[in-house]
C-alpha cells in the first residue's frame, strides 16, 4: 500500500504507526495531530528507528495538515480523549464525538477511497460517527476493540495455564465496555476446549477482570493503554494491507444479523482488502445471546445520547 494516514499522535496513534512502520505495511505512513509539533517529533523519533529495527516505510508527522495525507488506502483514527481514573469510556462522548466528526470529513476528502478504522472511544459510538461523517458504505468503516479485548483474555487465560499466549485462540463480542461478552464457549488452546482446562470459577473471574481489563489498567497509569491497542489497530491494517481475510471480531454496523439491527457492536468478521467482507454468524446458546442483546442495548442508549447532540 502507498499510504496510511494515523490521525492522533498520542500514546495509541503513535504506537500503532509505529507497529505499522516496523511491519512495513505501506510505502508512508503518515500521523496527523492537532498540537503543533507533536506528529512531527514522534514521526522523526519512529523514523530514526528504521535502520535500527530494518523497515522501510518512511513516517510523516503533520499538524491538520490533510493534504499530506491524499491518497491514503487506510485510516486509523486515534484523535481524542482517552479516560482519566473514575471516568467511564461513555463519559467522553461530548468531547470526542465532534473530534472525531472532524477529522474523519477532512480525511475523507482526500482519500475517498480509503477504509475507516477507528479506535477513539467510546469506540462503538465514535465507529457510528465516522460512518456518519464519511457517508460511507458500513463495510468500510468499522472499529476496533476485539482484538484488544481478546487479547487481554488470551493473555489471562496464558497466565492462568502458564502457555503460549499465542496458543489460545478465542472469541469475544459485544461492545467494548463493561457489556462485552467473552465466549468460553468459543476458546480453546490450540483446540482442546478451554472449559476442560479451567475451572468454571476460575473461567468466570477471567472473563470480569477481561470486561474491566481497559480500567485496570487506567487505575495503574493514570490514563488508558496503548501498546496493546496500537498494536491491535495495526493487526487490523496488516489484515487489509495483505488481504489475510481474517477471521476476527470487529466493531461492525449490523443489519440484522444475531438478530440485531443498525447497531454498531463487536462480531467476527472476515477481514481483507475490501474491508469487511463477511459478518460471521456463529451459534450462540440462550445466555450468551442475552449477554449480547444486552451489550447491543447498552450501545444503542449511547448512540442516542450522540443522534441528539444533533452533530449530523
Ligand atoms: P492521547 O491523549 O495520548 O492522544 C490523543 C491525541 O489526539 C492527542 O495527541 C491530541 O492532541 C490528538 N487530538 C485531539 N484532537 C484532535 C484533532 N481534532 N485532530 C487531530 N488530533 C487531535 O490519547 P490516547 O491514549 O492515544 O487515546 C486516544 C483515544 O483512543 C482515546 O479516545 C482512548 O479512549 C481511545 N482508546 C481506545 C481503545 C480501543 O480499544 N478502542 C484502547 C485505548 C484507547
Ligand atoms: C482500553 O480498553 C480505555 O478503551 C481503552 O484500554
Amino acid at each position: 500500500m502507498d499510504k496510511i494516514t494515523v490521525i492522533g499522535a498520542g500514546n495509541v496513534g503513535a504506537t500503532c504507526a509505529n507497529v505499522i512502520a516496523q511491519k512495513d505495511l505501506a510505502k508512508e505512513v503518515v500521523i496527523v495531530d492537532i498540537k503543533e509539533g507533536i506528529a512531527e517529533g514522534k514521526a522523526l523519533d519512529i523514523w530514526q528507528t528504521a535502520p535500527i529495527m530494518h523497515f522501510n516505510t518512511r513516517v510523516k508527522g503533520v499538524t491538520n495538515d490533510y493534504l499530506a495525507t491524499k491518497g491514503s488506502g487506510v485510516i486509523v483514527i486515534t484523535s481524542g480523549l482517552p479516560r482519566k481514573p473514575g471516568m467511564s469510556r461513555d463519559d467522553l462522548i461530548k468531547t470526542n464525538a465532534g473530534i472525531v466528526k472532524e477529522v474523519t470529513e477532512k480525511a475523507i476528502k482526500y482519500s475517498p477511497d480509503a477504509i475507516i478504522i477507528v479506535v477513539s472511544n467510546p469506540l462503538d459510538v465514535m465507529t457510528y460517527a465516522a460512518f456518519l461523517a464519511s457517508n460511507k458504505p458500513s463495510q468500510k468503516v468499522f472499529g476496533m476493540a476485539g482484538t484488544l479485548d481478546t487479547g487481554r483474555y488470551r493473555a489471562f487465560i496464558a497466565n492462568a495455564l502458564e502457555v503460549l499466549p499465542n496458543d489460545i485462540h478465542a472469541l469475544l463480542m459485544g461492545g467494548h465496555g463493561d457489556t462485552m461478552v467473552p465466549l468460553p464457549r468459543y476458546t480453546s488452546v490450540n483446540g482442546i476446549p478451554v472449559t476442560q482446562l479451567l475451572g468454571q470459577d476460575e473461567l468466570d473471574k477471567i472473563v470480569e477482570r477481561t470486561k474491566k481489563g481497559g480500567g485496570e489498567l487506567v487505575n495503574l497509569m493514570g490514563t488508558s493503554a496503548w501498546y496493546a491497542p496500537g498494536a491491535a489497530a495495526a493487526q487490523m491494517v496488516e489484515a487489509i494491507v495483505d488481504d489475510q481475510k481474517r477471521i476476527i471480531p470487529v466493531c461492525a454496523k449490523l443489519n440484522g444479523e444475531y438478530g440485531l439491527k443498525d447497531v454498531y457492536l463487536g462480531v467476527p468478521v472476515k477481514l481483507g482488502k475490501n474491508g469487511i467482507e463477511e459478518i460471521i454468524e456463529i451459534d450462540l446458546n440462550k445466555e450468551e445471546k442475552k449477554l449480547l442483546t444486552t451489550s447491543s442495548d447498552s450501545v444503542k442508549s449511547v448512540m442516542k445520547v450522540l443522534d441528539d447532540m444533533k452533530l449530523f
